[in-house]
């Protein structure tokens, strides 16, 4: 194998540290827990284990810093700040790309330009919006002369509680429009997955972000992040993560009736009509479902392929499955690195167990890969899975793994009904040459997404985000930003 060499001066086995009001310090309950590079199950650092004390100080340093220097920041200076941020994103991505890679997994080696630009134009979209938040002059009817109009307001301190699965985006979607509505936070990772967040709160510092604007408390979610979703002095909850615990949060945040905003799971269904252009569908769908070892809310594990092409797609989706490379993520030869940790690997390796169990069959994949050093990792294989019935738990629930699900339909009507009978509606994606068909799939799929002959993508200017048990409330694109402000309506009398 050959890995990417790159010094890490962030990486110099010191112990990490909680970043509160600009300081860098211990948890106070003293502990530590490990970040486990899931290539080779090495641990890569000692991370600060945050509690419910530490939560309490980051808010405090988050309130201070919302009342205090940032809420007479102007815009065009918080703009040119995160614009700063962009540059600096920019600077050091190698660098992130590599600590994404040792602490949760994700192969160095796919596109890292394309993903380099994703980061930094989701930061250059969110900085032109720090100056263009705006309310409107209303014409209202009142008989006397009334002036009315409306201030788009920061909605005060945000607690970002983020996941594991794509470290440097997690982080950037929620800390953008922090930035630009001029909100402070106090930002949660993932237990599994904490350096990336940590890295970028010393490029704040860097840029010269106030203190206390961007607070990082590592640390476990029972205890942060429960402490942070019901904490009295947080105006707002954004979330990303399992329904589950978007499901806990949404009761937490009801204590002061935080703002919420959910960014949860899926089951997304992918349509393979049979006029698709193979050569794309093929490899569009199986990545869209094993990119990342299957780790994306949007993941569509669902594959529905209508019937006459169904075989024939079967075996060429099998085909593509075992050729792609497993691998340790520093290899830049690496397509599918490990799922994130032990506890995924479990996870998985059980649904494939459940799977087998109510009847389903791998025709690609369906074991964990142990051979030579993969054996010390969290390696699946890509697996396809025939023979599943729609009621099977493989069929209706996350396995976020590797693991598509193909089958076979016979007519839209019905493709529609299937697709939407989940509790989940994030993501569908469709593959056809005819326009007619690819409409209307996009009007009935109730889902948050539809993406047409491709899958997975992304820009900063697009909404994101579900229907029914997916979430609530939208990231990238000005529906986020608006999740970020409060609307004040003025009413002066004038005569
Ligand atoms: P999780 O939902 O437990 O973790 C996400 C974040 O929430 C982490 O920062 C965690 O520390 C925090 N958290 C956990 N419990 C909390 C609580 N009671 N209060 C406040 N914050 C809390 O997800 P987990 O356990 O890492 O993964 C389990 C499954 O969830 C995955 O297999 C996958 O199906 C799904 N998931 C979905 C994601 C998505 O992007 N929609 C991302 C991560 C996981
Ligand atoms: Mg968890």
């Amino acid at each position: 194998m050959s890995t990417t060499t790159l010094t890490l001066p962030f990486l110099d086995g010191r112990p990490k540290q909680l970043l509160i009001g600009g300081e860098w310090g211990p948890a106070a309950s003293g502990t530590t827990f490990p970040s486990i590079d899931p290539s080779t199950g090495a641990v890569v650092a000692e991370l600060a284990e945050g509690d419910a004390a530490d939560a309490d100080r980051a808010v405090a340093a988050a309130r201070a810093a919302f009342e205090g220097p940032w809420r007479t920041t102007k815009p065009a200076e918080r703009q040119a700040l995160i614009w700063a941020l962009a540059d600096a994103v920019k600077a050091n991505f190698a660098e992130l790309r590599h600590l994404e890679a040792v602490d949760m997994g994700l192969p160095i080696g796919r596109s890292p330009e394309a993903g380099a630009d994703h980061a930094v134009e989701v930061l250059r979209y969110f900085a032109g919006w720090a100056t263009k938040v705006q309310g409107d002059t209303l014409p209202n009817s009142m008989p006397w002369q009334v002036f009315t109009y409306t201030l788009k307001e920061p909605v005060g301190v945000v607690a970002a509680i983020i996941p594991w699965n794509s470290p440097i985006n997690n982080v950037l979607w929620k800390l953008a429009p922090v930035l630009a509505s001029g909100c402070t936070m106090v930002l949660k990772p993932a237990e599994e997955a904490s350096l990336v967040a940590l890295r970028i709160g010393e490029l704040v510092a860097e840029v010269g972000i106030p203190d206390g604007v961007v607070n990082v408390v590592t640390g476990m979610g029972e205890t942060v992040g429960a402490a942070l979703t019901a904490h009295p002095d947080v105006d707002k909850v954004a979330f990303t993560g399992s329904t589950a615990v978007g499901q806990q949060i949404a009761r937490a945040a009801a204590g002061n009736l935080k703002r919420v905003t959910l960014e949860l799971g899926g089951k997304s269904p992918d349509i393979v009509l049979a006029d698709a252009d193979l050569r794309r569908a093929v490899p569009g769908a199986a990545m869209g479902v094993f990119a990342n070892s299957g780790q994306a809310c949007c993941a569509g594990t669902r594959v529905f392929v209508e019937r006459p092409i169904y075989d024939e797609f079967v075996e060429a989706a099998s085909a593509y499955a075992r050729k792609l490379k497993v691998g340790n993520s520093l290899d830049p030869e690496t397509r599918i690195g490990p799922v994130a940790s032990s506890e995924q690997l479990e996870r998985v390796v059980g649904y494939l167990d459940v799977g087998r169990s109510e009847g389903a069959r791998a025709v690609a994949g369906g074991e964990r890969l142990v051979d030579g050093k993969l054996a010390d990792g969290y390696f699946v294989a890509p697996t396809v899975l025939v023979d599943v019935e729609d009621e099977m738990r493989v069929a209706t629930e996350e396995i976020f793994g590797p693991v598509a699900c193909v089958l076979p339909f016979d007519t839209l009507d019905e493709v529609v009904t299937r697709s939407n009978a989940s509790r989940f509606g994030l993501a569908g994606g469709v593959w056809t040459r005819d326009v007619s068909k690819a409409h209307r799939l996009a009007q009935e799929l109730r889902t948050g997404t539809v993406w047409v002959n491709t899958y997975n993508l992304f820009d900063p200017v697009v909404p994101f985000g579900g229907y029914k048990m997916s979430g609530q409330g939208r990231e990238c694109g000005p529906d986020a930003l608006d999740q970020y402000l409060e609307t004040k309506a003025v009413w002066i009398r004038t005569d």
